[in-house]
């Protein structure tokens, strides 16, 4: 049986994902809008997808963290942050690889100001926020073709 919707009976996008589509990618941390776990695009903009009505998607596009990635093969924002070391538990991974690759398309080589702006809304419990600011520079660096590591050193980890 399915476990019951929390709120109150109108299904959020975040439990449809979840429970009903199999795709367990966006996280449920605090179902209230204040952590980022459930970061999802919707259409063009990131949105928390425990605040949005499934009944307001529909025939509108929505990805997951899931399509983030091509084709099976890590995105270099998801290859960032293993390499970066700004993965422990994970909880906070999925939302904070949506919010860091929707930051990178509209600003490819943001400046650390930016970076944290970006990722205001998106709350980790256990990294720390540096490793998670390498792995946006990482990522950043490596999709617009510099070879910079986490600290800036040239090369990094993994290439
Ligand atoms: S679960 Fe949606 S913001 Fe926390
Ligand atoms: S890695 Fe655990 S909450 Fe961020």
């Amino acid at each position: 049986m399915l476990p019951e919707d929390r709120r109150g009976g109108l299904e959020s996008l975040l439990f449809v994902l979840r429970e009903r589509l199999g795709l367990p990618g966006s996280k449920n941390a605090c179902e209230q809008g204040e952590c980022g776990s459930c970061t999802v695009y919707l259409d063009s903009a990131v949105v928390c997808a425990c605040l949005v009505a499934a009944g307001q998607v529909q025939g509108r596009d929505v990805r997951t963290v899931e399509g983030v990635a091509a084709g099976g093969a890590l995105d270099s924002v998801q290859q960032a942050f293993l390499d970066a070391g700004a993965v422990q538990c994970g909880f906070c991974t999925p939302g904070l690889v949506v919010a860091a690759d929707d930051l990178l398309r509209r600003v490819p080589l943001p400046a650390d100001p930016e970076i944290r702006e970006a990722l205001a809304g998106n709350l980790c419990r256990c990294t720390g926020y540096e490793q998670i600011l390498d792995a946006v520079r990482l990522a950043a660096a490596r999709r617009s073709g510099e070879g910079v590591a986490p600290g800036g050193t040239a090369g990094g980890p993994g290439g």
